[in-house]
């Protein structure tokens, strides 16, 4: 068994369908069938269903896509783990969500280069949907993002948890009301959220911490990102909630305003390959928590 009879089981497995799998692999079906069927002869079980439409996995089929997909995942890990051994070079590709971008971001990455001048910086901007798959592909090292969710191939570390706040247009009757909004306050006005792809995104963080209360928003207002929302709070379109470090976006025609609700919080994400022990990963990690212990951020250290 190789690891192409894996891929393309799992093609097969995950399109439900030979035609579709056939496509997604640039190969003809006539081939990728005697494939599995090569593969099942070598297991000695059957793991598609005969005569299933739409395809249905037997149990056997069931564990060994699981078990399949792990194995791809280890390889591509493996594969970008290896080229970045080999480099002579010190390198250091990090995704950000852009609102890591207003808070401690700049700062962090300012000590890095400070500290260690010869490794090489990129920047990409991503949601952790997408920090995902290109730390898995090789394009990023690291992920700041805001997203929690179970992958084998990635180790993730919540750095902390940020407080949610409300940014209103200037001049909006909530801005006059003196400290902390309730949520259940913030009903009357349309909701902006972003991103509104991919999903699941900030935005179904941000629905969920109203579901969560029984609040049902007027009317949401789905954005591509964070600039485009909070460009609309500005022109008066409605109201958005956003992490903290947004306070570090300075509007003239927007206020933010904190939330009365400790429970409403967006956790900050530290997201690696999970094979990955670098030294340039554990610098950085090293640097976040310093940062955090000289302002006295609250967080839980974890070890790489
Ligand atoms: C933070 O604000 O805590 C943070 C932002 C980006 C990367 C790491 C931490």
């Amino acid at each position: 068994m190789e690891l192409r009879h894996l891929r393309y089981f799992v093609a097969v497995a995950d399109e439900k369908n030979f035609t579709r799998a056939a496509e997604r692999l640039n190969i003809a079906q006539p081939p990728l069938s005697r494939q599995i069927q090569q593969l099942e002869e070598e297991l000695g079980v059957v793991l598609i269903e005969k005569g299933s439409r739409p395809l249905r996995l037997t149990e056997a089929g069931q564990f060994f896509h699981a078990h399949a997909q792990e194995l791809l995942d280890k390889a591509q890990d493996l594969k970008a783990m290896t080229r970045r051994v080999g480099k002579i070079e010190r390198k250091l590709s990090i995704g950000f969500v852009a609102s890591t971008l207003y808070g401690l971001l700049p700062e962090i990455v300012r000590r890095f280069r400070d500290r260690y001048q010869a490794v090489d910086i990129s920047f990409h901007e991503l949601t952790t949907v997408e920090q995902l798959k290109a730390l898995k592909d090789g394009t990023i090292d690291v992920g700041f993002g805001r997203l929690k969710g179970e992958d084998a191939a990635i180790r993730r570390i919540v750095l902390r948890e940020e407080p949610l706040i409300v940014a209103l247009p200037v001049g909006h009757r909530l801005t006059r009301v003196p400290g902390a909004l309730k949520m259940s306050e913030l009903m009357d006005d349309p909701l902006i959220v972003y991103p509104k792809t991919p999903r699941p995104s900030f935005a179904d963080q941000v629905l969920a911490t109203f579901r969560e209360r029984m609040l049902v928003p007027r009317q949401v207002i789905e954005v591509r990102e964070l600039q485009i929302a909070i460009g609309l709070v500005g022109a008066g379109q409605g109201i958005a909630i956003v992490p903290d470090s947004l306070q570090g976006m300075i509007r003239t025609d927007v206020v933010y305003k904190p939330l009365d609700d400790r429970q409403a919080i967006s956790p900050i994400i530290f997201s690696a390959r999970a094979m990955d022990r670098s030294q340039e990963l554990a610098d950085m990690l090293a640097i976040i928590y310093e940062i955090y212990e000289e302002r006295q951020i609250p967080h839980v250290r974890e070890e790489l």
